[in-house]
Order: structure tokens, then sequence, then C-alpha cells
């Protein structure tokens, strides 16, 4: 069955796995990326589909209220997939408010615009929300996981940000009947992933010989995920999710910080051909950052049973493709770190 769907954010690391997905997967549905071209957005993300007959790109900002109406008038909306968010922790504890304006009135400009759209007819509608683990806290007791009811307890700008929208979602819902379905995913790795996030910043200055900083004692917890089985997930509840049902999404896979680190020196020495364990004098131990949750872990249970979902690689598998990624395509970090793309796209787009 043919259908429009907005997805947003879909020239950033989720976006445009999520994006690609759909544009080869369902050739009957028109994907229109929304996409603002922050920092962090990249079309060189989406070069091998973006001539694609079903793939449009719109270049605009989420928060821009009459440019989201716009864009419903103009094409007939089925569906949104809403990922545009700022998205880096560190970031949100220097600049704040940039997180409040794209994570939270962003968010409340495309439920509002889409309410005022539909106008209560819902039938063959639905509003994704992808949103994060981190709106749960940190956890502490290692037998402790976050599932679908653990109540919210952001610690950090980006997360209390996450967490406001994923309220604003829900009450669209329970107040204008909105059908939505919310995702809380944990840390995912994979190709594309911006070099100012732990695993490519590692590879990056590995490959490069540059200190590794290790925030704190290294000892926080992640739970990491392959982009690509995120985006599986978000296709999956789409199209099979209960409307107003949460969903938690994880790899089942967590690392202490330090001990993922080693593993990606040993990954890269060897791509290298550097003697085993060079790279460790590269770690560089640096002041922790500002409230640092300790540890999140996620409980899918929920999405394996109901809806089939299971991750398709291992870490082991998933990691040494992303490595493979990075080797195959060191202009496209290149291009970032040197900050050519964004010129390329001041230029182009006249941001
Ligand atoms: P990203 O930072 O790589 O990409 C964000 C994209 O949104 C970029 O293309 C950017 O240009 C765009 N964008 C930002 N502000 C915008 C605005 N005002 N209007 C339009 N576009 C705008 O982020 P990501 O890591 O791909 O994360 C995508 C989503 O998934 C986010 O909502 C994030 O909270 C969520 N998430 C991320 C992770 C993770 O590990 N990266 C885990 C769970 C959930
Ligand atoms: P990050 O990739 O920023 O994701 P998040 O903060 O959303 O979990 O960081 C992952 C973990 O790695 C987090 O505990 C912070 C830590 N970290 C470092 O130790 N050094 C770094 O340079 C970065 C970017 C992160």
């Amino acid at each position: 069955m043919s259908k429009h769907i907005l997805i947003t954010g879909g020239a950033g690391f989720i976006g445009s796995h999520v994006v690609r997905l759909f544009v080869t997967r369902y050739p009957d549905y028109k994907i229109i990326n929304l996409d603002k071209l922050t920092y962090a957005g990249n079309l060189e993300n989406l070069k091998d589909i973006e001539s694609r007959p079903n793939y449009i790109f719109e270049h605009g900002d989420i928060v821009d209220e009459a440019f989201v109406n716009g864009l419903f008038e103009k094409y007939p909306l089925d569906g949104v997939i809403h990922l545009a968010a700022e998205s880096h922790v560190d970031r949100s504890i220097t600049d704040p408010m940039a997180f409040v304006r794209t994570n939270v009135m962003g968010t409340c400009n495309l439920l509002n615009a889409a309410k005022n759209a539909w106008k209560g007819n819902y039938e063959g509608k639905r509003f994704y929300h992808v949103s994060t683990d981190e709106v749960y806290g940190e956890l502490h007791n290692p037998q402790e996981f976050f599932v679908e009811t653990t109540s919210y307890d952001p610690r950090s700008p980006y997360s209390a940000s996450k967490a406001s929208s994923d309220h604003f979602v829900r009450a669209y819902h329970n107040t204008y009947g909105l059908p939505v379905v919310i995702s809380n995913c944990s840390n995912n790795y994979g190709p594309n992933h911006f070099p100012e996030k732990l695993i490519p910043l590692m590879i990056n200055n590995i490959r490069n010989k540059k200190p590794l900083p290790v925030y704190g004692k290294g000892e926080n917890v992640r739970d990491w995920l392959f982009v690509k089985d995120h985006a599986r997930a978000i296709d999956i509840i789409f199209h099979d999710g209960k409307n107003g049902d949460t969903y938690n999404i994880g790899g089942n896979n967590e690392w202490k910080n330090i001990d993922l680190v080693h593993l990606l020196i040993r990954l890269m020495d060897k791509k290298l051909g550097n003697p085993e364990g060079e790279s460790t004098r590269l770690i560089t131990y640096v002041t922790d950052r500002a409230g640092h949750d300790l540890r999140y872990a996620i409980d899918a249970t929920k999405l394996m049973t109901e809806l089939g979902w299971s991750p398709s690689v291992t870490f082991e598998e998933g990691l040494a493709q992303t490595v493979d990624w990075y080797f195959d395509n060191w202009d496209w970090i290149e291009n970032i770190t040197s900050g050519e793309y964004q010129k390329y796209y001041e230029s182009m787009y006249k941001l």
C-alpha cells in the first residue's frame, strides 16, 4: 500500500539508516526527509539513495511552524517518524537552550501540525517518536534494567529535553487521540556515526595517534546496539506497534567504557598493522562529564515477544563491520573534521 512518510533528522546518524531502509524496502512509499542540516546532518550519508524516485529531501527546521504546516499541506502525509534532535550530552551541558528549542519545541510543533492536518481522521495515520533510554536516568544495581514502566528520571539537559518531548507525545495521544508510538533505545553504533561520540571518536583518534579521552575512571556502562538493528526495530514498530504504546530497544550488550576502548584498540591496531596493544599508550583519563550517568541497560523483552524483533548481528560482527566501514570511508570523517561538508551545504542551502 502506498504511503507518504515524513522522516525528520534523516541526514543524521540513525535517521540516514532509517531513510535508506524505508526507501529501499518500500518502493511504493514516498519518503520525505526533513532535515535542518545542523553540524550533525550530512547528506553524504544518503548519497547511494538520493536519486531514488521515492525519496525527497526538504531542508528546514522542525521549530519553524509555517514550514512544518506547509509540509503537511504539500504532501498527504500518513506517517511521521521523528528523529530530528540535538543528540550529544556534552553539547547539552554547554548549550542547554538549543536542546529545549529543537527537542521540546520542535517536537511539539510537529505534534501540533499532525493534529491540525489530520483533524481527528486518524485511520491509517501514525506519529512515531524516537527516544532514548537516557530518559530513565541511571542504574546502580547490576540486576536492574530499564523496562517500559520504569519512572522517568532524566539527569542531563539532553535527557530532560527528550523526556519532556516524550511526555508531550503521550499528552497528545491522551488528549487529542493522536495515534502515537514511542521507542526508547540504548546507545547506537555503526557506519556514519558522528565523530564526537565515543566509538567513532576513538576509532578516528587511534588512527591519527591522538589522545583517547576517557571520562572519569572509564567505569560508566552503556548498552550498545548496531544502528541497522535499531532501524529494523523502527520499521517493525512503525508498522505493527500498538497505538499509544512504548517499546524499549536494546542490544543486551553492556560494556564499561574503558573495556570498550581496549577492545577498539585491539581491533584497530590489528587493522593498522601495529604491534598488539600499541595504542594503549594513547588512553588519557580526563575530567569526568558533569552529572555523568553511571549505567544504562535496556530490557527489550516486550519488543522481542510482542513484535518478534531481535538483533541481527552480534557485537563482534557489528563492531567489525563498523571498523571496516571507517577504513573504507576515511574521507567521510575527514570531510567532517575539516568542516568541508558544512561549507558545501552552507553555500548550497544558504545556511
Ligand atoms: P544526530 O545528531 O546524528 O542527527 C540528528 C539529525 O537531526 C541531524 O541530521 C540534524 O541536522 C537534524 N536536526 C537537528 N536539529 C534539527 C531541527 N531543528 N530541525 C530539523 N532537523 C534537525 O542524532 P542521532 O544519533 O542519529 O539520533 C537520532 C534520534 O535518535 C534522536 O532523536 C536521538 O535522541 C535518538 N536516539 C539516539 C541514540 C544514539 O545512540 N545516537 C540512541 C537512542 C535514541
Ligand atoms: P557518548 O557516545 O557521548 O554517548 P552517551 O553520553 O549518550 O551515552 O558517550 C558514551 C560514553 O562514553 C559515556 O559514558 C561518556 C563516555 N565518553 C568518554 O569517556 N570519552 C569521550 O570522549 C566521549 C565522547 C564519551
